[in-house]
């Protein structure tokens, strides 16, 4: 690319505001990395009398985003807008088809398009980078893609959410209520426009699908992934893991297996000593299985203005530099479709609490149902003595296959001393 890079954002609200702010404060250490002196030529977003606490003088104003890609004194086009169709996915189409660079933070577009866009993308020669939109500040897919690439991946997990993340950690410390704590990181930048993404699990699940794709080489396959949030845990759920010797966690996990490629979003009970049970507020963490290098683990800001920016502009400086890959490290005819493994197959123990009348025999009865599911009991621990009236009994499982443990719990819901749904959470072996 020239010594000029002219840039346009598409987007300016809690990344795209990032964006400028950094390329305002590190104008000379950006120059002397990417060898090209980076300024931001347009902009676009809805609200143009918004007051964004920087100076947009000098920079061209798109009322349509879609301008952006055919604009000759831009570049490099920045896709900061967000949601997996209309704009976003038009605008990133007509910037890789008219040749010009794309970089995005969006993972929702990805995970529904990414072969597509990585399609168009290698056929126009045109980088289409998107580290920010996996795990925010973390370097995840250049160090996946390129610093692991001598390795066959078996395994990547991680915590992929920084709203969940810190939900459940300030759950944890504060006692505090749910929708509270959510609140607070949508004031913070960390929840996606619509946070429900967040808390059922889909914004992690995005990001899991993408790293799947790079680590084992083959399409992006969101349809397929697992997804369970972390609207059903409770603060007994959380009592429960701590008196247990673990915390809640929602993991993204994407497997190598016999029996094709697991990819599953669920909260987890992690032991409490691991690094990952460590990992709070709106951290990230992402574990890697390599066979030679063996285990890495990297660990940041998963959210936030600083974090998500930061990634943007490295992406930037990469392709100031002429840097590129195929956008998920293989190209797209040579990707492997890998069938993917049920979460019925899913073999692990199992956290259970049931809610039941305090009677003689209840025991008894939840115990026939797991000897009759071949399913072995590690722990059994009734909470409370209350006769006639609901009380919990807490069960961990050995090892067990999903479809059996579902079935069992199906079987508990319908006595008729069962007073609430079952409630189960896979309890994980890192
Ligand atoms: P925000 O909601 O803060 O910003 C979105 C921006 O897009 C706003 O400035 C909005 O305009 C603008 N916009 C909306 N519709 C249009 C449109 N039709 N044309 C032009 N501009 C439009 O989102 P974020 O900055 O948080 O997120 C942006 C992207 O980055 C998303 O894909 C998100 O998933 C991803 N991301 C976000 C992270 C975070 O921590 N926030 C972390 C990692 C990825 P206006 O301000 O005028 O209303
Ligand atoms: N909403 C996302 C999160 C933003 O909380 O992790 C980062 O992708």
């Amino acid at each position: 690319m020239s010594s000029n890079v002219r840039i346009g954002i598409a987007g300016l609200g809690t990344v795209g505001i990032g964006v400028l702010k950094i390329i305002k404060a590190h104008g000379d250490l950006l120059q002397a990395r990417s060898g090209a002196h980076l300024s931001v030529t347009a902009v676009s977003s809805r609200d143009r009398t918004k007051d964004r606490g920087v100076s947009l003088d000098g920079i061209k104003w798109y009322e349509d985003a879609r301008d952006l890609a055919t604009d000759p004194d831009v570049d490099i086009v920045l896709e900061l807008i967000g949601g997996s169709d209309g704009i976003a996915r038009e605008l990133c189409e007509a910037s890789l088809k008219s040749g010009k660079p794309v970089v995005t933070a969006n993972k929702a577009l990805l995970a529904e398009y990414g072969n597509e866009l990585a399609r168009i993308a290698e056929e126009r020669g045109t980088p289409l980078a998107y580290e920010a939109a996996v795990a925010g500040g973390i370097p995840i897919i250049k160090a996946l893609r390129e610093g692991l690439a001598g390795n066959a991946i078996s395994r990547v997990y991680g915590i992929l959410n920084g709203t969940c993340n810190y939900i459940l950690t300030e759950m944890e410390e504060t006692g505090g209520e749910f929708a509270a704590i959510l609140r607070d990181a949508q004031k913070l930048g960390y929840a996606e426009a619509d946070p429900s993404f967040d808390i059922d699990g889909v914004d992690a699940a995005h990001k899991l699908a993408i790293l799947a794709s790079v680590a084992f080489g083959t399409p992006v396959d969101f349809s397929n992934v697992y997804i369970e949030g972390i609207r059903d845990v409770s603060a007994a759920d959380i009592t429960s893991a701590r008196e247990l010797g673990y915390r809640i966690r929602l993991l993204g996990v994407a497997r190598r297996t016999a029996r094709g490629i697991e990819q599953r979003v669920h909260p987890c009970m992690v032991r409490r000593d691991s690094t990952i049970a460590n990992v709070n507020g709106v951290f990230n963490a992402v574990v890697v299985d390599g066979d030679f290098v063996n285990e890495t683990t990297y660990v940041g800001r998963g959210a936030g203005e600083g974090p998500t920016a930061s990634a943007v502009v490295a992406d930037i400086i990469d392709i100031a530099l002429g840097r590129h890959t195929p956008t998920f490290g293989v190209p797209v005819a040579k990707m492997n479709p890998i069938p993917t493994s049920p979460i019925a197959d899913h073999r692990g123990c199992y956290y259970v609490r049931l809610t039941v009348e305090d009677k003689p025999g209840v025991i008894a009865d939840v115990s026939a149902v797991f000897r009759d599911e071949n399913i072995s009991i590690e722990s059994l621990l009734q909470r409370g003595r209350a006769s006639g009236e609901a009380v919990s009994v807490i069960l961990v499982t050995h090892e067990a296959k999903e479809e059996a443990l579902v079935r069992a719990l199906g079987k508990i819901a319908q006595f008729t001393h069962s007073m609430a749904k079952p409630r189960m959470i896979r309890i994980a072996s890192l």
